[in-house]
Formats: structure tokens, C-alpha cells, sequence
């Protein structure tokens, strides 16, 4: 893994406790960015069920987000569904934390 597959989404500190954060980059696919008991994980921020934003419009209790519109839950941690009517999981980017940013890995 070198420097250049890591992309820069946030500060740390700009990532709230208790909702996720949405950071939007050209050319990209928005994204949620989650801090839960001290970790980041980074997910993609648009429902897999409609086009939901699950920064805007999720609910986040623990390590799982809600979306209002339909309340399809997701495993952040996994994007594993947790209820339906989603069936299609979420999709998860491995997460580096250095200097105070949140990175994550591109595939
Ligand atoms: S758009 Fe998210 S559950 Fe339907």
C-alpha cells in the first residue's frame, strides 16, 4: 500500500459521536464517515435500497444505521444488512488513521 492509494476524507475531530459525517469528493461516490467507541469506519453514504443519504437521512444506534425512509439497517463495521427491505450490502472502505485525517484505501 503506498501513500498515493490513500485518499483523504476528514479530520477526526470534524467526525461527530452520534451521526455520521458526509464527505463528498469529485469523483466519488459520497461517503459516510462513523467514529464509534474510539474507531472510524467509512462506508458508502447512499442507501442500497433507494437513494437515500444515510449521513442525511440515517439513524445511527451503535454500530448500526437506520434509513428513515424505509428502515433498512446496516452493519457499519461489516455493511452486512441487519433488515430489510435492503438486501444488497452496504460497501465498506478499510480505514487508516494518521495525522488527525480519516483515509481510506481504494480498491
Ligand atoms: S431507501 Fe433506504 S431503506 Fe429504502
Amino acid at each position: 500500500m503506498t501513500q498515493s492509494d490513500l485518499l483523504r476524507l476528514c479530520a477526526t475531530d470534524a467526525v461527530p459521536d452520534d451521526a455520521p459525517l458526509k464527505v463528498e469528493l469529485p469523483g466519488h461516490a459520497p461517503f459516510a464517515v462513523y467514529h464509534i467507541e474510539g474507531n472510524y469506519y467509512v462506508t458508502d453514504d447512499t442507501c442500497t435500497h433507494g437513494a437515500a443519504s444515510l449521513s442525511e437521512d440515517g439513524e445511527l444506534n451503535g454500530f448500526q444505521i437506520e434509513c428513515t425512509w424505509h428502515f433498512g439497517i446496516f452493519d457499519v463495521r461489516t455493511g452486512e444488512v441487519v433488515a430489510r427491505p435492503c438486501t444488497e450490502p452496504l460497501k465498506i472502505w478499510p480505514v487508516t488513521v494518521q495525522d488527525g485525517a480519516v483515509y481510506i484505501s481504494l480498491d
